[in-house]
């Protein structure tokens, strides 16, 4: 599904570029949290692909806010830049809602901006988070509906958990959205028809926690105790009591990453005009 969406964007990108504009993207990443490089080459290799012109900016851990807004400001302001994403979490000491803010929201790809949040809240929106969007894209392209049923979401980050939750009420879904202080957590996931687990505690989710049958989406980028990548669902076990379930590696990942490259040709387009 991925290579099929990034695909029809090879087309859209090439077509901006015949007609004189290019398509842009900067990514910065502060400091060497190990996952964020991963994710942040993996968004190169995305734009390489695609055409997208791309530019890296990698800044050392000391990096200070000052040194972090002159950055953000200055490619606010460059006209071969139409999206802008700041790779989270950064170190401690920068306050992510501070670079976030100063962001421009028509190039706020990731849709983290209050603006942007905002809009989505209200269903009229230009950008969707890529992580919310990608999922919602899988369930569309599997046929699955949302309308009347049980969603529940297990997470309530900025980045995935809360705007999840909306995007699902948006399609008219029954919603529940669980954290750390849910009580009864495996009789709520239980009701699930389609289930999201964003709580990134590696195999959290068990098979006595889904119904059979539920679609089961897993967010999760986790180690298990042999340092292998997997997921927060416990796949071999919940796999045979779901009715579809996402993979991981392989699965949300690079729809977020397609999602992400949809929103810079979005920007782009709007750009052009
Ligand atoms: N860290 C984990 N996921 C994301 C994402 O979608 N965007 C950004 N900027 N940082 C992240």
């Amino acid at each position: 599904m991925s290579a099929r969406v990034k695909e029809e964007l090879k087309t859209e990108v090439e077509k901006l570029k015949q007609s004189g504009k290019t398509t842009g993207l900067a990514v910065v990443l502060v400091g060497d949290d190990p996952a964020s490089k991963v994710y942040v080459r993996n968004k190169e290799k995305a734009c390489e692909e695609l055409g997208i012109y791309s530019e890296m900016h990698r800044l050392p851990e000391t990096t200070t806010e000052e040194e972090l807004l002159a950055l953000v400001d200055r490619l606010n302001s460059d006209e071969n830049i139409d999206g802008i994403l700041v790779q989270l979490p950064l170190p401690e000491h920068l306050d992510d809602s501070v670079i976030i803010n100063n962001i421009r929201p028509d190039k706020d790809v990731d849709a983290f901006h209050p603006v942007n949040v905002g809009k989505i809240m209200i269903g009229d929106y230009d950008f969707l988070p890529c992580t919310p969007a990608g999922i919602m894209e899988l369930i569309h392209e599997s046929g699955v509906s949302v309308d009347g049923k049980e969603c529940v979401v297990i997470g309530r980050s900025n980045i995935v958990g809360k705007p999840m939750s909306m995007l699902l009420l948006h399609e008219n879904g029954t919603v529940t959205t669980c954290h750390s202080h849910t009580q009864n957590l495996s009789g709520v996931t239980s009701r699930a028809d389609i289930l999201v687990a964003a709580v990134g505690i590696a195999k959290f989710v068990k098979a006595d926690m889904v119904k059979p049958g539920a679609v089961v989406i897993d967010v999760g980028m986790d180690r298990d105790e042999n340092g292998k990548l997997c997921g927060d669902v416990d796949f071999d076990e919940v796999e045979p009591v779901a009715g579809a379930i996402t993979p991981v590696p392989g699965g949300v990942g690079p729809m977020t990453i397609a999602m992400l490259m949809r929103n810079t040709v979005t920007a782009s387009k709007k750009h052009k005009k």
